[in-house]
């Protein structure tokens, strides 16, 4: 038998998410956020799941975009970071993406590249990330200069990222909305600022496109609020399974740096993934993990391919037993609670050796 480590996914849950996020943000298009390997989900496959949902893909990078075309995908490619260097401009245009531009330097590159068709581009504007993004001073003029270019396509669509969405009460949040309801004034076309915060708490923030990545998920990521809240189900259920079983007498050492002792006679299982598939190694004692629909605490560190669990409460658990890693019956969003991990970096680190399953 080969590892068991598996993600199965669900084709049904990711519209379904899609569909419940398009009913918030009613008037909005969605840009459907498969940048990272789709949070982890695999890329093309996402996308070919939602290809005929008339959405957006938001993707950082031309590489993305080439392989999205490649695998037949028809559906508006964004390329949410910009170019990285002059060649990403053509193959932008040649591969039909639409680009963000936030640094001057991206127009000279423009003026730089011959070529008959006109790329289509979006304008970044920084509301207070301060991360990537055209000066709210600057913004209008870059707009007007770019409006006027030979090489660029009509409909200059803007866009901005929130930096505190997740809490409702967020330090720049205020700042940021205001800032783009100011620019709304001044230039006339089509804006995106939310993501998942935004679409959930903020609907004076939806604009023309709403740029979902975790919520679309199926993870709620909004501190204190679970995807179930929200209405969204999960796309990824990660499984593997029990490996081995033993009973631990008290006061024995369990694993790694012998950092836990057994309070009592104990039952424990050691469970096929760690670290080098995704899971935290930082995940602290106590995150638990479903073990025939029982949630059982893990125990010591986690180790580079496996997970100690103390199954004691479980009847006649045995080898080959089904664990969920996280996903139905477990959400990400509990995990969370514990690993203090994001979750859009917990499902980006899954590593290549945990094998995808499609069910539907
Ligand atoms: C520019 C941009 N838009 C949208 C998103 C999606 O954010 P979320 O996963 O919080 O919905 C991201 C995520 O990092 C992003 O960088």
């Amino acid at each position: 038998m080969t590892r068991p480590a598996i993600a199965y996914l669900s084709g049904k849950n990711l519209r379904h998410n899609i569909s419940v996020i398009q009913k918030k943000a009613n008037h909005s298009q969605v840009i459907a956020m498969i940048k990272a390997n789709a949070y982890g989900h695999g890329m093309v496959e996402t996308a070919k799941h939602i290809d005929d949902l008339n959405c957006y893909m938001g993707v950082a990078s031309i590489d993305d975009g080439i392989e999205l075309r490649n695998a037949g995908i028809k559906s508006n490619i964004l390329l949410i970071q910009g170019p990285f260097q002059t060649e990403d401009i053509p193959l932008a245009i040649q591969y039909d993406c639409d680009m963000v531009f936030h640094q001057k330097e991206h127009i000279s590159w423009l003026d730089e590249v011959s070529t008959p068709n006109k790329l289509k581009v979006w304008i970044k504007v920084n509301t207070g990330m301060n991360r990537l993004g055209f000066s709210m001073e600057e913004v209008e003029s870059v707009y007007n200069t770019l409006q006027d270019h030979p090489k660029i396509k009509e409909g200059i669509s803007i866009v901005s990222h929130f930096s505190c969405a997740s809490k409702p009460d967020g330090l720049m949040n205020a700042h940021q909305l205001q800032c783009v309801k100011d620019l709304k004034r001044k230039i006339n076309t089509k804006f995106s600022l939310a993501n998942t915060g935004g679409i959930f708490y903020f609907p004076e923030s939806h604009y023309d496109y709403v740029r979902p990545g975790i919520a679309m998920y199926g993870v709620s990521s909004l501190p204190g609020v679970m995807a179930e809240d929200l209405n969204l189900k999960p796309v990824m259920t990660l499984k593997s399974i029990v490996n081995a079983v033993r009973h631990v007498k008290k006061g024995e050492y369990i694993g790694y740096s012998a950092t836990y002792q057994a309070k009592e006679d104990m039952i424990m299982a050691v469970i096929a993934f760690g670290h080098a598939d995704g899971y935290p190694v930082t995940a602290p004692v106590g995150t638990p993990i479903l073990v025939n629909g029982v949630r059982c605490p893990i125990i010591g560190p986690v180790s580079m391919d496996m997970i100690i669990l103390d199954v004691t409460k479980i009847k006649d658990v045995k080898i080959g037993d089904e664990a969920v890693i996280w996903g139905d019956g477990l959400p990400l969003d509990e995990i969370i609670q514990h690993t203090k991990v994001s979750p859009g970096s917990m499902l980006a680190l899954l590593r290549s050796r945990v094998k995808y399953i499609w069910v539907d």
